[in-house]
């Protein structure tokens, strides 16, 4: 279940903790299960000496004194061992799926509540690659998280174990224990920096790469495929040397490691062989020692083995988060009610508006859009018009003024409402890879066939439709590509009259449409906007001649605004845009 009033939390172990502490009991059961099962190579010992001590006072073939500590073999085998790790492996089985649908879940609600602009600073694939390391974290640590407990409580019995055979090699698994860990806490830091930076460097090819099969066609029509595999190679280059420098760093710690579990059995072997000679160990503390100080090396060897992928997979999960769990720039307030959208007046009152990091676009702007009036936005490409929609929608914060819809502040309401009562035709729909019935229902998800059939033949996409082999069953292709660029426009003005918001904007929605068919849709989309606001983006200027008021823009300034017939009497910017189409025609 996505719990949409908690903010994810942006460091790592909040983070998980977060999608565990549902699950108290039963992480708490995992870990100490695992514990359990780390009382197992002790035990065998244990026994094992046990048994060998009493190898010797079998005499006449009668082994019966041997039969318990053989059947404690065995039992702690089944018990201690197998059965506990059984469970633990049960438990992974059905919890793992769980907590990575939570995260991969969150996390996309998460991303999809991001604004705009970041979605036009970050590459998708670099954000995919991103969720992906969270998840793999999580799936790690919950497979490898259960040998911990299991190696610490090995540790334990060992050292206690070792004590009661003889206290020097108590001391000599502690003082090694401790040089063990210290030399590892020491060299970790390293590993974590190098770590980090190859999941940086990963991260950004995965990004290059996807960005790459975006514009797959950019690069079959330019023939820069060796271009851009030279390019590729650069990234990959990085995400090379950073692989060997983690890689060949792990390998220099894992050497190190290897001279000290040498030099402890050294020293085991040595005090083992000096006290046999002086007859202060039995061949049963012998072989419990030495089985204890191989046990005790191997154990310690097998948690840091586990441990390093895991420290890899948390700094490059710290990364990822860092970088997906930047504050959400365009928020709902926390008292944000529910836009009442009667009528449909839309104010700007004083607005000033930058892009970020560039010059200001829009210094005070003021102008009211009376409810249910037709008005058209004109003016150079980059004159702003888009812009003026987007604040509409909010999908960017202005720096001054108010933007109002029937009196209510756009900042003020939830933008789930906002966009409710908004209906938008954008100058280059995308379609998602699902059926067409689907794409179009997208405007009203509760809508019958009949309703999206009546919306496509309006929008005259069902003449295109019918004709497909698929129907209203055809697939789209990724963001509708293997639809034409018109039958894109005519899919998402279907949804937009499945949608029937009060307000409604097209910006440039019939531009890639032939005239034919474009008049055609002309008299649809005037039975749609009839008791409707509606702001229209167009550049041929001939589709704005039933406005009821037209906006000309220049550099961000609403520089002429009234009907046509007035702009065309004030010799303006509109003037000369008309006469240079008409001149064109
Ligand atoms: N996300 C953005 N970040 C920075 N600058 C932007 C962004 N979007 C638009 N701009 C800049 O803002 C200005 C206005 O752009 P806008 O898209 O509003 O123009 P437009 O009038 O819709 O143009 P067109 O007719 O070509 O669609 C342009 O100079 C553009 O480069
Ligand atoms: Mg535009």
């Amino acid at each position: 279940m996505i719990d949409k009033d908690k903010t994810l939390p942006n460091k790592i172990w909040p983070f998980i903790w977060h999608f565990l502490r549902g699950y108290k009991s039963l992480t708490i059961f995992y870990f100490t299960l695992a514990a359990v099962a780390g009382f197992w190579g002790p035990l065998n010992s244990l026994l094992l000496k046990r048994v060998i001590n009493l190898l010797p006072t079998v005499t006449d073939g009668d082994i019966s004194i041997l039969i318990v500590p053989a059947t404690l073999i065995v039992v702690n085998y089944l018990v201690i061992y197998n059965l506990s790790w059984r469970g633990i492996e049960r438990i992974q089985a059905k919890f793992t799926p769980v907590i990575l649908n939570c995260i991969i879940g969150e996390s996309m609600d998460h991303v999809l509540g991001k604004s705009a602009q970041f979605y036009q600073q970050t590459l998708s694939g670099k954000t995919l690659k991103e969720i992906t390391n969270l998840a793999h974290l999580v799936d790690l640590l919950i497979r490898t998280g259960a040998y911990f407990p299991r190696y610490f409580s090995a540790l334990l019995t060992a050292t206690i174990a070792s004590y009661f055979a003889n206290p020097i090699f108590f001391f000599i698994l502690v003082v090694w224990l401790i040089l063990f860990s210290l030399l590892r806490i020491f060299m970790a830091r390293k590993l974590r920096i190098l770590t980090t930076s190859q999941g940086l460097s990963e991260s950004m090819s995965v990004g290059e790469l996807v960005d790459c099969l975006y514009n797959h066609n950019n690069i079959r029509i330019f023939s820069r495929r060796s271009f851009e595999n030279s390019r590729m190679a650069s990234y990959l280059e990085k995400v090379k040397k950073d692989y060997q420098a983690t890689a060949l760093y792990a390998l220099r710690m894992y050497s190190i490691q290897g001279w000290l579990f040498t030099i402890l059995i050294a020293f085991s072997c040595y005090f083992l062989v000096y006290l046999y000679s002086k007859n202060l160990v039995t061949i049963g503390d012998f072989a419990l020692i030495l089985g204890l100080t191989i046990d005790t090396g191997h154990t310690a060897w097998f948690a840091v083995k586990a441990a390093d992928p895991l420290n890899r997979a948390l700094s490059i999960g710290q990364q990822s988060l860092t970088s997906l769990m930047i504050p959400l720039e365009i928020h709902d307030k926390p008292d944000a009610v529910a836009l009442k959208c009667n009528r449909g007046q839309i104010t700007f009152d004083n607005v000033k508006f930058h892009y970020k990091e560039t010059e200001p676009l829009f210094q005070n702007i003021s102008i009211k859009i009376k409810a249910s009036s037709k008005v058209g936005l004109v003016g150079y490409s980059g004159a702003g018009k888009s812009t003026f929609i987007n604040l509409l929608l909010r999908l960017y914060d202005i720096t001054k003024g108010a933007i109002l819809i029937d009196g209510q502040d756009v900042r003020d309401v939830t933008q789930d409402s906002l966009h409710t009562n908004i209906a938008m035709i954008p100058q280059d729909p995308s379609l998602f890879n699902r059926s067409l019935m689907d794409n179009i229902r997208y405007g009203r998800i509760e809508a019958t066939d009949e309703e999206v059939i009546s919306a496509a033949k309006k929008a005259h996409a069902h003449e295109f439709i019918e004709k497909l082999s698929q129907g209203y069953d055809s697939l789209a292709g990724e963001r509708g590509a293997q639809l034409s660029g018109g039958q894109r426009q005519r899919i998402a003005i279907a949804r937009a009259i499945l949608k029937n918001a009060p307000i409604l904007i097209l910006d440039e929605a019939s531009s890639q449409l032939d005239s034919f068919t474009e008049s055609l849709i002309q008299e649809s989309l005037w039975e749609l906007i009839q008791n409707k606001t509606t702001l229209v983006i167009a550049h041929r200027l001939s589709t704005l001649l039933n406005m009821d008021r037209i906006l000309v823009f220049d550099q961000g300034v609403i520089v002429e605004d009234g009907t046509h017939t007035e702009l065309l009497i004030l010799n303006g910017l509109y003037r000369k845009l008309w006469d240079s189409q008409v001149g064109g025609i």
